[in-house]
């Protein structure tokens, strides 16, 4: 008999446009584990209710997100593509799972203290809850691995407990999912000032999206921060300075990397040259995956193809989860 494939699950949230972080820390793998898992990826959009209670966009993100993922190499025929509001069965499992989350933990969760200090007119419960949906989002199709960045790190170790919550006091049903990233450590891809990480909605000028057009990746990459050089030979380097080598390891050939590292290391580093270089090799990478993603989103009736499908292969694997769950939790009163 063929071996089963490990299961594979990861979300975005519709919440903007998706940049080089969205890229590295999560889209890059999924394309990755499409051939050998068996994928389910989806778009965040309930999620995205916690933070933009403003739905008027909310349409163009989803098509948008959706188009920028296929454009990425996503392939909906290996993978399963879906709208987490298409699966129903993943608020149920939401709901069982909220009463074995405690609220002093979901309180201590760090990305809830930031998004209290960010939106104190909104601390909703779904925003408190947001771990406890994410682990719905990821057990109910009994998941192994999570393709995620960094930031993420912690709502993973969240759901492992719930997971374990919820086997040990029904039964055993969920595997302890993972973050997933080839082995390697997590990442987190900064922003071009050298505050914080690239993101959808913070930090514009200092965030690449997959849609910028040529010259607004140059600007953005020329007025990134640097200094004067460095003094002394085979200094460290500082952190917006290693920022741009990082980004650099990622879309430049290596031959270009080691020829700046030595650079940096003699003292006779050109900032300026660095960062055109670093803008060539962005603009190369980033052009295919915006044209492609420009015809794509335009082709309204394949979307829509690809997210019913998607929603019936997700709800399939999502009904055989609940029908085990509420059986385990004893709610089959009348078999
Ligand atoms: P954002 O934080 O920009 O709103 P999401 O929260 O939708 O993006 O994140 C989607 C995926 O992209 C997650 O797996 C997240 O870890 C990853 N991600 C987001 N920003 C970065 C970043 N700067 N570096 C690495 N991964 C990131
Ligand atoms: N919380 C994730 C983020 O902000 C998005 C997300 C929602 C997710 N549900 C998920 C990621 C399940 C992986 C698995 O990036």
């Amino acid at each position: 008999m063929e071996k089963q494939k490990e299961v594979v699950v990861s979300g975005l949230r519709p919440t903007g446009l998706l940049h080089l972080g969205n890229y590295f820390g999560a889209l890059r793998n999924y394309v990755r584990m499409q051939e050998d898992y068996d994928c389910y990826f989806f778009v965040a959009d309930w999620h995205s209710l916690t933070t933009h209670p403003d739905t008027k966009s909310l349409g163009e993100n989803v098509r948008r997100v959706l188009a920028e993922n296929i454009a990425c190499g996503l392939d909906p025929e290996k993978v399963c593509l879906y709208l987490q509001s298409s699966v129903p069965e993943i608020a149920e499992l939401y709901l069982y799972l909220n009463m074995l989350a405690y609220k002093g933990e979901l309180e201590k969760t760090t990305t809830f203290k930031d998004k209290v200090r960010q939106q104190p007119e909104n601390i909703n419960a779904g925003l408190l809850t947001y771990p406890v949906l994410m682990t719905a989002d990821i057990i109910i199709h009994r998941a192994l691995y999570v393709p995620v960045g960094k930031d993420q790190e912690q709502h993973l170790e969240m759901a492992r407990n719930y997971a374990q919550r919820f086997n040990h006091r029904y039964g055993e049903l969920f595997p302890e999912p993972q973050a997933y990233n080839f082995g390697q450590e997590l990442i987190k891809i900064p922003s071009l000032d050298g505050t914080g990480k690239m993101s959808k909605s913070e930090n514009q000028f200092a965030t690449i999206y997959l849609a910028d057009d040529d010259d607004l990746i140059r600007k953005k990459v020329m007025k990134a921060k640097t200094d004067s050089g460095p003094l002394e030979k085979n200094s460290v380097k500082p952190d917006y300075i290693e920022n741009l080598f990082q980004l650099m390891r990622l879309v430049s050939k290596s031959e270009i990397v080691h020829a700046f590292e030595k650079d940096f290391n003699e003292c006779q580093i050109r900032y300026g040259d660095l960062k055109k270089q670093l803008a060539d090799d962005i603009v190369s990478f980033i052009s295919p995956i915006r044209e492609k993603a420009v015809a794509i989103y335009s082709d309204t009736k394949y979307l829509k193809e690809v997210i019913q499908k998607g929603g019936e292969n997700a709800r399939e694997r999502a009904n055989e989860t609940i029908r085990m769950a509420r059986e385990l939790i004893g709610l089959n009163y009348f078999s």
